[in-house]
């Protein structure tokens, strides 16, 4: 991480309405969670305080102030999705990456995080790894969905 890439993502973003929202959203992208530092350099290149830097990076669930893995495999726990037996599939993913929810691997390949509906509740019960949605999907298909990723689904 260094400042340079922070100030060339700064001047990139001129435009000051929303400028804060889309410069963490371009920190976001670029290392995938907002670095403590990082978020420091952006107050001080705005010339804001700090704590209204905070207060977009923990208002917005899209952000994350912990490292996040390079894919990210949300599991829907709505209603819908619940009562299809959304909790099987945290579990077959939590050993199939040997992670608790929440965690990320420690090659830093995955994420796995809980999400309250996906929008999508037809398709019950749903996951999604990054923008790839994942309907009626069934338990037994984990470990090969995994294996895709770890494969390189999702580099091109
Ligand atoms: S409850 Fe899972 S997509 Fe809506």
């Amino acid at each position: 991480m260094n400042d340079v890439d922070v100030r060339r993502i700064v001047a990139s973003h001129p435009d000051p309405e929303g400028r804060l929202l889309s410069v963490l959203e371009a920190i976001q992208q670029r290392w995938r969670y907002l670095p403590e530092e990082v978020l420091r350099d952006v107050a001080q290149e705005l010339q804001i305080p700090l704590s209204r830097v905070y207060g977009v990076a923990t208002f917005y669930a899209a952000f994350s102030l912990e490292p996040r893995g390079k894919h990210l495999i949300s599991v829907c726990h709505g209603t819908a999705c619940h009562v299809k037996g959304a909790g099987q599939f945290t579990e077959r993913l939590e050993k199939a990456l040997g992670i608790r929810e929440g965690e990320t691997t420690e090659d830093g390949l995955f994420t796995l995080e809980a999400v309250r509906c996906l929008g999508c509740c037809s398709l019950s019960p749903v996951i999604r790894i990054d923008g790839t949605t994942y309907g009626r999907v069934r338990p037994e298909q984990i470990p090969e969905i995994v294996a895709q990723w770890r494969g390189g689904k999702g580099d091109d």
